[in-house]
């Protein structure tokens, strides 16, 4: 610690065990429990004036957060013997986030008030891509409606025609966006013998790029969907794109729910214009269309792409390694803009 600034750091709920020795020697707040609203979160760093704030994507860092971070009502920085003050302890400078999508947080706010903001890349993209596979093979093959039948009862034995469903294997897949997780979902995808299409809105020079997302989706038996949210990919697949896919087509999303409008989904599943969906993000999480809920060939997960104990891990150290950067004056790797 020394030559670093001992820094107030509000963390908005527990982390895992260890996750947060980059910040050792700060004066760390935890709020436990936390499910609060970003009016509350405001009110509490208004009180805690934190010059960081490490916060998943449940918090929502709005302007408010923002502004409540930076009016500049908090007490002088605690100096320890030998340690330099960089800030002057009464303004927020970083917000880390857990996580790799930054939706929830208003960056060009936090910007015009010269705090930055840092996020999760590269740790996480093997186990989102796992569990977007998961969705594919589980959608593909109405994994959930078989086992909800057997387990309510309602299996009558093998029949020849039971539970039939779409092979993935040999399947065209169209990935939308092709960041990080869409090529890790790739890879797994060479092992099923997949024909892998993607788009995104940059050209990628990669085989199987297709600048027109209408015509990928119309050809893909498979769509899988990774692409940040942002106001371009707000409903980006809406009840017209859903019309233009196969009556056959699995579509699943890993990457944020309001990417796919839900009432139009559960249409499309209910009159059987596509045939089966894998979902792992909600529109108003935790919240779940009751329509979607009823629709048929779904499989419904509770946003837990990179739910694995070491990526969870390695993320909110990954966080933390973000904050104690900034707090020490040096950038952020994964500085967000
Ligand atoms: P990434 O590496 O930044 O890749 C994003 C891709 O989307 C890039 O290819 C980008 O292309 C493309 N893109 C951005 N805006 C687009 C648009 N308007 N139209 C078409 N393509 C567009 O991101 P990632 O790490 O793969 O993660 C993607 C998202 O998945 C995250 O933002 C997060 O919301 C979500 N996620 C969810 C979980 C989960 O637990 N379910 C886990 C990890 C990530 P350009 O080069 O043109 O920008
Ligand atoms: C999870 O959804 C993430 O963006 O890290």
């Amino acid at each position: 610690m020394r030559g670093v600034v001992v820094a107030r750091v509000l963390v908005t709920r527990p982390l895992p065990p260890g996750s947060l020795e980059p910040l050792e020697g700060h004066e760390i707040t935890i709020l436990d429990p936390w499910a609060a609203g970003s009016s509350a979160l405001a009110e509490v760093v208004r009180d805690l004036a934190p010059e960081a704030i490490v916060c998943t994507l449940n918090d929502r860092i709005d302007a408010g957060v923002i502004d409540a971070g930076t009016a500049g009502r908090g007490r002088p920085g605690q100096q320890a013997t030998g340690q330099q003050v960089q800030g002057d302890g009464s303004r927020l400078r970083v917000v880390a986030n857990v996580a790799v999508g930054y939706d929830n947080i208003d960056v060009a706010a936090a910007s015009a008030r010269g705090v930055l903001v840092c996020n999760t890349p590269g740790v996480l993209d093997e186990t989102t891509a796992d569990l977007a596979f998961a969705l594919i093979l589980a959608a593909s093959r109405r994994m959930s409606d078989a086992e909800s039948d057997l387990r309510a009862g309602r299996w009558g034995g093998w029949a020849l025609d039971g539970y039939l469903g779409r092979d993935a294997h040999g399947a065209t897949l169209g990935l939308v966006g092709f960041g990080r997780t869409a090529r890790a979902v790739a890879r797994r995808a060479e092992g099923f013998s997949m024909k892998v299409l993607h788009h995104s809105r940059t050209a990628t020079g990669v085989a199987g790029y297709m600048a027109d997302l209408d015509s990928m989706l119309a050809i893909s038996d498979i769509v899988s969907l990774h692409v940040p949210l942002s106001i371009e990919t707000h409903h980006l697949i809406d009840a017209r794109r859903l019309d233009l896919m196969k009556p056959s087509a699995v579509l699943v999303n890993t990457a944020r729910g309001p990417v796919v409008d839900e009432a139009a989904l559960a249409d499309a599943l209910v009159e059987g214009r596509i045939f089966a969906a894998g979902l792992d993000v909600y529109e108003n999480e935790p919240a779940v269309h009751p329509r979607l809920l009823a629709a048929p060939h779904t499989v419904l997960l509770p946003h837990v792409g990179s739910a694995s104990t070491a990526t969870r891990t390695a993320m909110a150290r990954t966080a933390a390694e973000g904050a104690a950067d900034a707090l020490a004056g040096r950038p952020p790797a994964h500085l967000l803009r």
